[in-house]
Parts: C-alpha cells; sequence; structure tokens
C-alpha cells in the first residue's frame, strides 16, 4: 500500500528546514508541503496560549493541502502545544520526545543540556521526557533567545565575531556544568552548529532535534504503510505567510540549492 499524498512540515520561520533536509535525505521519494509562518516568527518569545492558537493555524492551513501527516518542525510548538495531535485527522509528530530518546541513548556521563527558545526551555518538556527514559541523568537547560534572530539574519557563520560571542556567552553554563550531550532544542540551532560544537569541543555530542525525528518518522512511515509510491525524487512546495529577503537566502543555505522568491508562495494567517 501507498499514500502519495505529501507530508506537511511546518515552523514559526525558516528553522524547519532543517527538519525538511533530513526528511529528504531518509525518503527522497516523499512530497513535502513546507509552512514558515515568517510573518509571526518567533514564537519562542510568546505565551502558551499564543504558540497553541499559531500551530493550531498553521496545521489546519497543511490540511487544506491534503497532507497525509504534520510534523511540527518547531521546538516552541512540541514543546508547548503538546494537546496539537489530538484534534487532527491525520497523524502528527513533534520534535522533542525523539530528540530526548536519541541523547538518553548516546551520553556516557548522564550530563545532558538543552538549549532553546524562552518558551521550549520554560516548558522543560525536553527534560521531562529525558528523566522519563533516564531517571538518573542529569540535565542542564539554557534558553538562547538571541540564536533565532541571528540565523533568521543570516548571521550563523563561526567565525562571525558576534555569532561566537553569543555562543560563547550561552554556552558557558552548559560547559560548567560538562555535559557530554547537547540537544539543540530549536530547530533552527543545526546552522549554529560549527559554533557551537567549537565552543563546547569535540567530547561534546550535539543532538539535531530534525535528524531524530527524521528517523522515528520513517519508521511510522513504513510501518503504516504510507510510504509515497512513486519512484521519482520528491518535491518541496514553499509556503510563507510574509515574503521576506531573507527567506530565500537563508533557505539557499539551508537546503543546499537556490530557493528564490518565485518558488515560494504567500498564504494567509490572522495576525
Ligand atoms: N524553530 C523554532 C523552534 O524550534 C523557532 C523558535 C521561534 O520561532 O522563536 O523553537
Amino acid at each position: 500500500m501507498a499514500d502519495n499524498r505529501p507530508i506537511g512540515v511546518f515552523d514559526s520561520g525558516l528553522g524547519g528546514l532543517t527538519v525538511v533536509r533530513e526528511i529528504m535525505r531518509l525518503m527522497p521519494n516523499e512530497d513535502i508541503i513546507y509552512f514558515g509562518d515568517t510573518a509571526r516568527v518567533p514564537y519562542g518569545g510568546r505565551s502558551s496560549s499564543t504558540v497553541i492558537k499559531y500551530a493550531t493555524e498553521d496545521a489546519e492551513l497543511l490540511l487544506r493541502h491534503n497532507v497525509k501527516l504534520i510534523v511540527a518542525a518547531c521546538g516552541t510548538v512540541s514543546s508547548v502545544a503538546t494537546e496539537l495531535g489530538k484534534d487532527l485527522p491525520v497523524p502528527y509528530f513533534g520534535v522533542v520526545a525523539p530528540s530526548a530518546e536519541y541523547a538518553a541513548k548516546v551520553t556516557k556521563n548522564g550530563k545532558i543540556g538543552v538549549i532553546g527558545t524562552r518558551a521550549t526551555i520554560k516548558s522543560t518538556a525536553h527534560k521531562n521526557a529525558i528523566l522519563k527514559i533516564k531517571p538518573q541523568a542529569e540535565v542542564f537547560n539554557n534558553a538562547c533567545p538571541l540564536f533565532v534572530p541571528l540565523v533568521e539574519e543570516g548571521w550563523y557563520k563561526a567565525e562571525d565575531s558576534v555569532v561566537k560571542g553569543t555562543v560563547s556567552r550561552y554556552m558557558e553554563p552548559l560547559k560548567q556544568a560538562g555535559v557530554d550531550t547537547l540537544i539543540l532544542g530549536c530547530t533552527h540551532y543545526p546552522i549554529l552548529k560549527d559554533a557551537i560544537s567549537a565552543e563546547m569541543g569535540e567530547g561534546v555530542q550535539l543532538v539535531n532535534m530534525g535528524k531524530a525525528a527524521a528517523e522515528m518518522l520513517k519508521e511510522y512511515i513504513i510501518s503504516a504503510s504510507l510510504c509515497n509510491g512513486s519512484e521519482t525524487k520528491g518535491r518541496v512546495k514553499y509556503l510563507v505567510s510574509d515574503k521576506t529577503e531573507a527567506f530565500g537566502a537563508v533557505a539557499s543555505v539551508l537546503m543546499g540549492e537556490d530557493i528564490g522568491l518565485n518558488d515560494v508562495e504567500l498564504v494567509k494567517v490572522t495576525l
């Protein structure tokens, strides 16, 4: 059995493309519809009720495009809008549980760091998920609110002095804590992985939520007979709620191919 409908993926902005890339790598035949809520990014500093309202609207938008399942490629949504999947008519996946499971498996000293937006860290979603699997683990959190604007601005290179200084300041308490595993708890952060890794050192394993989620998704799609039956390479359709110059430029870096504003369709959301 096959299901040729696309996979729906959404994020507050560009960061979710790090998840799209991992899905494409593992499931190259799948079509994907990506919605980046660029008019309302960032979500990370907003109240829970606003994040839930936006996430519900984002999922409804994807449902109108006849998706077979929905992935919230956003740490903030996955941590805060935990009930979102309950009301959806298609399977729903967040990115927290797979990354927590992976981190709990690979840590050697039991000290796991989690970085994310303020809303994600306040929710303690990763910590709760890790402790459920590995109660003896020690989890150290730090919110990094300046990372998302840096990435959305296209400032992510490890040698950039602003990036270096910001990363160094946020990583300090986690270095002090001696974590050997660090969950990049926001899907924007893998873009900063070189800078973060340079600061934390080689002994610290960085966990990319997109990678962990794509692996779990693949297992599910196979077991639920939802694979796309086509032999051809899948396509990605990009929807955004605001066409910003930055989207094309940063999306191209994230996806490793040229994405111009003409490849992106504008959709309406309530502001
Ligand atoms: N990619 C989102 C996340 O994972 C970005 C956060 C934001 O919009 O503040 O949390």
